[in-house]
This record gives C-alpha cells, structure tokens and sequence, in this order.
C-alpha cells in the first residue's frame, strides 16, 4: 500500500450570509468558552436537529464515494448539503481548518483536510461533520471502504464501531465517565487493536470542543460522573498496528507513525436516565 500524500486544497466554499456561524471561524486564536455540560430540553433539541443533518451529510457525502472520486469533492457535496438546511459546517474556519468536513484516508488517523487526491480502489475513509445550527453542534464520523475492502481493513472497521456502540451501551447517569475508556480498550485488545491516545472525544453543546474530556483508554484516575443532559462525543480511533501517531506540515493531518491503517466512528450522545440518547441520528 503506498503512503498516503498531500495534494493541493481548492479554495475555500462560500457559506450564504443568511447562516448564521459560530463565533470562533476565522479567529484561529479564539478561545471557546460558554456552554454547560448539561443541557435543557430546548438546547438538546436543537442539538438533534444540527446532528441529524450532521449524520444526514456524512451520508450524502459517502453515496459519491468510488475509485476517482476526490475527497474534494466529497468535502463540496458535505458542503452543499449542510448549507441547504440551514446549518453552517462547523470545521470550515476553525483553528485555520479550510473545509467543511475531515476526510481521513488509511493511515490518517483524523482531521485529513479534503484534497485532490483521486481516492484508490481499498482506501478506508473516515468521514467527519459538524453542524452548527440554531446555536448549537453536532459532530459525527463514520468509516468507509472505496470499492473492494481487505478483510483486515474490514474487520477494523465494523469492530471500531462495534467499540464506540459498547461504550454507548454503558452510558448511565452517576456511573464515572472512564468506563467509557475501558470499554474501548478492553474490546480493542482482543484484537490487537491500537487504541489512539492523543485525541479524545469532548462535551459539545453551543461550543464544539469544551473541556469536558472523554477517553478512549482506561484512565480510572478521570473522576468525572454522567449526569442527566450531559452531551459529549465518543469518538474512538483504533489502529491495525501502534497507535503512536505524528502531524504533517499543514498542523492538521494525523497520521500512525507506522503507517498502520485507522478506523473512527463518533457520535454525540447526551446522559438519559436509563442510557444514552444518540443526537447524530437520522
Ligand atoms: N470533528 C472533529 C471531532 O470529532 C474535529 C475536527 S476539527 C477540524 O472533534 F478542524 F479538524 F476539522
Ligand atoms: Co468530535
Ligand atoms: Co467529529
């Protein structure tokens, strides 16, 4: 399998001036600050509406996937989809991020930028949207197979989302937020899996990443107990070989320094009283 490259970035997509942006695009410098981790019900309502056309965008997005197919282009249907209802892709402008979606490719772990890269028959895409709509985000990441899959890149894929679905199984009001993590790595080392350390899932809520953090790895010394309205991702990245992972020049792309292949899946879920309500949902 050869590396994955950089190719060139097209210019950046224009957003109707009617919708409305979140206060950080274009201030690479911009704190976020504000937000509760817990919500009210009009504040999760709005969170499952800017989820659902989240996860209805990554759909879109993935219906054009096939050999040729350039994640630039996946990057302007996401684009167009999220810009038609009403939302604003949360990424495009954030910390410098230029597009509205991540397109991570094999051995890019998370936050690959949308390129010219012709996509291969066998790459494994991850693909990654935030809306913000109506004050409010939600985030969401799903795997991919260009044409014809290898078993290995396979089985990563459906047994990462399998890992990120037994978390969510365990999401409960008063029960500490790093059984999430080891459920993840317990599961992943079945498999041999590379369990990624260096990004976490976060709160979300009217800021995109609050500091609320959620770990993918046992860490039982992470006090922090779910509590009703809580809203946070989970957003695991297991790996074929060794998690240790690098960025390259453009301060975004992540990638195993071993070049072994990743799968993610993400959703944002807030804590209900007998288990998680998914918010990235249709
Ligand atoms: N959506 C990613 C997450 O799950 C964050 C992407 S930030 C970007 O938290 F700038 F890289 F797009
Ligand atoms: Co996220
Ligand atoms: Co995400």
């Amino acid at each position: 399998m050869n590396p994955i490259q950089p190719f060139p970035i097209t210019a950046r997509l224009p957003v109707p001036a009617r919708i409305a942006r979140p206060p950080y695009v274009d201030k690479p410098n911009y704190r976020e600050h504000g937000g509760s981790d817990i919500q009210d019900e009009a504040t999760i309502a709005a969170m499952r509406e800017a989820g659902r056309v989240a996860h209805l965008a990554i759909l879109e997005g993935a219906a054009a996937l096939a050999p040729g197919v350039t994640t630039d282009m996946i990057d302007r249907i996401i684009h167009q989809f999220i810009c038609d209802n009403g939302g604003y892709p949360s990424t495009l402008g954030y910390r410098n991020f230029p597009k509205s979606c991540c397109t991570s490719v094999n051995e890019v772990i998370c936050h690959g930028i949308p390129d010219l890269r012709p996509l291969e028959e066998g790459d494994l895409i991850k693909i990654d949207v935030t809306v913000f709509k109506d004050g409010v985000h939600g985030d969401n990441c799903m795997t991919f197979g260009v044409g014809q899959l290898d078993q290995a890149s396979t089985d990563l894929m459906i047994r990462t989302k399998e890992a990120m679905n037994r978390a969510i199984a365990a999401v409960r009001p008063g029960r500490q937020i790093n059984i999430i993590g080891r459920i993840i790595e317990n599961y992943a080392k079945r498999f041999g899996y590379g369990v990624v350390r260096d990004y976490i899932g976060h709160g979300i809520n009217q800021v995109f990443h609050s500091d609320l953090a959620i770990l993918h790895y046992d860490q039982p010394a992470l006090k922090t107990v779910m509590e009703e309205g809580m809203t946070f991702t989970i957003e695991p990245m297991l790996t074929l070989g060794d998690f240790h992972s690098h960025v390259w020049d453009d301060d975004w792309t992540v990638v195993t320094n071993d070049h072994s292949r990743c799968a993610q899946w993400e959703q944002t879920l807030v804590v209900r009283p007998h288990g998680a309500e998914i918010l990235t949902a249709p």
